[in-house]
């Protein structure tokens, strides 16, 4: 589902944020993102979604090359991925529904479609009680669980998620931890950057480990590289 061959990216400024990422993650798979600060783990999922382009390499989302595609079907890709953020990035003055049917408003889908969908979007997330609460009004874990199902209602092959326990205390981290692993084992690929070694190592799916934009592990062995 998502292919990179030797991609490397160098920003203009001349930082070089990944050398010669070989990944293929396929469809339905969870994969854990991990690295310090600094070492490439937002500009890896930053190329899934084509926010930007790699420097050299080839980078394959759902069968297509993001870099050859036109601007003008770049919306398509971004439709078959749903993105998750650390800052979660709810619009504040919408209750919860709306805030879920945003993104099928931008999608241009029907009335109908969005009565359709947003509570089973709600209801994935287990917030089916809360449609009607705004973000304030909301603990962080559940403005989270918004934006996943913000980013799932109109269920793309994709879910990518950049720091999504960023906020969040550990019980948190945990249940939205195992959240996006639900949602994998429904289908959904799922790539997710964290420096949050527990519940990396405690989940036990694929950790995909950057030391300065280089791969140095990839595997479910649980061990943590040791950079002596
Ligand atoms: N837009 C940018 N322009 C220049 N350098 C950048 C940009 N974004 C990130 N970087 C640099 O690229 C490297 C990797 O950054 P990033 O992918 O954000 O790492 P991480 O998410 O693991 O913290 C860092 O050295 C960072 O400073
Ligand atoms: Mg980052």
């Amino acid at each position: 589902m998502i292919h990179c061959q030797q991609v490397s990216v160098v920003y203009p400024n001349g930082t070089r944020a990944l050398s010669d990422v070989d990944l293929h993650i396929e469809r339905g798979e969870f994969a854990f993102v991990t690295g310090a600060s600094g070492s490439g783990k937002s500009t890896l999922l930053k190329l899934v979604y084509r926010d930007i382009a790699p420097t050299e390499g080839k980078v394959i989302v759902d069968g297509q090359d993001v870099a050859k595609l036109p601007p003008r079907r770049v919306p398509y890709l971004r439709r078959k991925v749903g993105v998750v953020f650390q800052d979660f990035r709810l619009l504040p003055d919408k209750p919860v529904w709306e805030n879920v049917g945003f993104t099928l408003d931008v999608l241009g889908s029907s009335r109908r479609e969005k009565y359709h969908k947003v509570p089973l979007a709600l209801e994935l997330v287990g917030l089916s009680s809360k449609t009607e609460a705004y973000p304030s009004e909301l603990s962080a874990g559940e403005q989270q669980r918004v934006c996943i199902a913000r980013s799932l209602v109109n269920m793309p092959p994709v879910l990518l998620a950049d720091e999504p326990t960023g906020n969040l205390d550990p019980a948190m981290s945990w249940d939205i931890v195992q959240l996006l692993d639900d949602i994998a084992q429904r289908g959904t690929t799922v790539l997710v950057a964290s420096h949050d070694q527990n519940i990396v190592d405690r989940l036990g799916k694929r950790v995909i480990q950057l030391v300065q934009g280089v791969v140095v592990r990839d595997g479910k062995d649980g061990g943590r590289y040791d950079a002596t």
